[in-house]
């Protein structure tokens, strides 16, 4: 008997179409012998097609697991798993609260603190950022200055500001994006990306160097420019290498992330000292994409490396039925 996997993909997100590329790559390494797909598209208003997952345990008899291939909003940021748990089905990925709190750059930075893990210096602001705040931003951390709206990815609303009056304009772009806004003290260095995959017992891939070919690694160089490198294996001594393994796999833990998440670093170059930067919990996965380039690079095909996934999605699923629900 094979296995159906409803794969679910596109989704209400900036990144709707990257999430199309994604699965698109994921449906052509799937093992046909073994898995039979089931697909779920979502537009960009949120509608399903052919029709939605049901939120009732039982309800969903032609899948046995599900595989969210979905980016940013209301995909990867627990609000689809919700549904999933809802659903009584397993999924592949983090679960609700691992998903949520990687998703907003605030939550996310103070878990990790709270691990003793190393984050860059960020403050807090709310939407009605006026002069008067940019100020205290700037009386608070030193230029360059980050400006990021907390809960969204593909450095969307995102501004670097070098001075006072680029630091106004910045807080109201990210303003235009969320409530809540992220200021944080801007890392003269370089950037890595490093793969984990598992449930109890993660373990890191050999990381990437990402090498923007922009003043930072925005959305045209993301995802238009198509100028950006990335180099694999990052050229770091290997003692920095293994570091960036274990923070990796530390904060992968710290936020309660499972199957799979992708940890975004920056070193700083005056001091060497490498900081975490983001968690994402489902990283792209276009054939092209990073994640799945590291494992490759580390020994895990793209094949095989969606054959644990669908297992560790499984494998938690029978574990949670010891779990009573009720007394
Ligand atoms: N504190 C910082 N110092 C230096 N560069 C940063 C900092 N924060 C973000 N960046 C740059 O901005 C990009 C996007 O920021 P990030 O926090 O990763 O948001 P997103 O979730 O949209 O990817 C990063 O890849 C990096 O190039
Ligand atoms: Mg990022």
């Amino acid at each position: 008997m094979k296995t159906r996997v409803a794969l679910v993909y596109g989704g209400r997100s900036g990144e709707h179409e990257i999430s199309l590329r994604s699965a698109e790559s994921v449906i052509a390494a799937m093992n046909p012998d073994r898995y039979e797909i089931v697909k779920f598209l979502i537009d960009k208003e949120g509608h399903w097609s052919p029709s939605p997952i049901q939120p009732e345990p039982g309800a969903n008899p032609g899948i046995d697991v599900v595989f969210p291939v979905l980016h940013g909003t209301f995909g990867e940021d627990g609000t689809m798993q919700g549904l999933f748990e809802l659903a009584d089905l397993p999924y592949v990925g983090a679960n609700v609260l691992a998903s949520s709190l990687s998703m907003d750059k605030d939550v996310m930075k103070r878990v990790c603190r709270e691990q003793g893990l190393p984050v860059v210096d960020w403050i807090v602001m709310e939407r009605d950022a006026n002069g008067v705040v940019a100020e205290e931003a700037a009386a608070r951390l030193p230029f360059p200055i980050f400006v990021k709206p907390a809960n969204l990815g593909s450095s969307v609303g995102i501004s670097k500001a070098h001075d006072l009056e680029e630091l106004r304009a910045a807080l109201k772009t990210a303003a235009e994006f969320d409530r809540k806004i992220v200021v944080e003290r801007g890392i003269e260095g370089r950037e890595f990306e490093c793969a984990v995959l598992g449930n109890e017992h993660p373990a890191a891939a050999v990381p990437c160097e990402i090498l923007p070919s922009r003043e930072f690694y925005d959305y045209e160089d993301k995802y238009e420019l198509n100028l950006a490198r990335t180099e694999l294996p990052a050229n770091l001594p290997p003692a920095e290498i293994e570091e960036m393994r274990r923070l990796a796999v530390e904060c992968f833990k710290a936020v309660g992330c499972e199957g799979m998440g992708r940890v975004d670093f920056l070193r700083e170059t005056s001091t060497g000292k490498l900081y975490i930067n983001e968690i994402n919990t489902i990283p792209g996965f276009t054939s092209i994409s990073m994640y799945p380039k590291m494992w490759e690079y580390t020994g895990i095909p793209y094949t095989e490396l969606i054959d644990r996934l669908i297992e560790m999605a499984l494998e938690r699923h029978e574990q949670k039925k010891a779990t009573r629900f009720t007394r």
